[in-house]
């Protein structure tokens, strides 16, 4: 598997896994497009032989990045795919030399929590009501950027 760059041809298929993993407060396709022409915009997929499988992205203005998304396909969850795009999301904030990293999460979203938290993220506040169905926000951010490419062949 590799972790490549977005292209305007992943987005049907990134769009099918935005469905399955967040029904709710899904982006349309169109967000997508948006996303992939903004200038301070990087977005990856995660490729195994052709097939995507997750995908993440980020905003920044230095000295501080934002990630956008960060999702996998359902059935692939579980296998280190999430931390390898965060990881590389991590390493396309560096190189624009962002400093900070700031997310928000689902504060039911424990799973993602951990997979942060693994990667340096702390809680620094909370959002009530953040989301349309009425839940709260953690946002957490990580505070200097680690290289987590050690390790990792993304
Ligand atoms: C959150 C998500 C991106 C994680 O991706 P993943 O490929 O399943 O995660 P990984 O296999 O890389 O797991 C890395 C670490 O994250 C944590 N983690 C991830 N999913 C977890 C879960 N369901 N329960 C507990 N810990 C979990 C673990 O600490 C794990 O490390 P470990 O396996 O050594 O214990 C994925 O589950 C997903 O797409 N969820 C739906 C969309 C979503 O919630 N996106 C985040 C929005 S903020």
């Amino acid at each position: 598997m590799t972790v490549r760059p977005m292209r305007w041809w992943d987005i049907p298929r990134v769009h099918h896994i935005e469905q399955a993993c967040f029904p709710q407060d899904c982006w349309s396709v169109d967000q997508f497009w948006r996303e992939l022409a903004g200038q301070t915009r990087d977005y990856v997929v995660a490729d195994d032989d052709g097939a995507v499988l997750g995908y993440a992205g980020i905003s920044t203005i230095s000295p501080d990045s934002d990630l956008q998304t960060l999702a996998v396909d359902p059935h692939n969850q579980g296998a280190g795919i999430g931390r390898r795009l965060l990881a590389r999301m991590l390493g396309c904030a560096r190189e624009r030399g962002a400093t900070s990293m700031i997310l928000e999460v689902r504060a039911d979203n424990t799973g993602a929590q951990k997979l942060y938290a693994g990667a340096g993220f702390e809680t620094i506040a909370t959002r009530s009501r953040y989301y349309p169905d009425g839940s709260d926000a953690l946002i957490m951010r990580c505070r200097p950027l680690p290289d987590l490419t050690d390790g990792v062949t993304a």
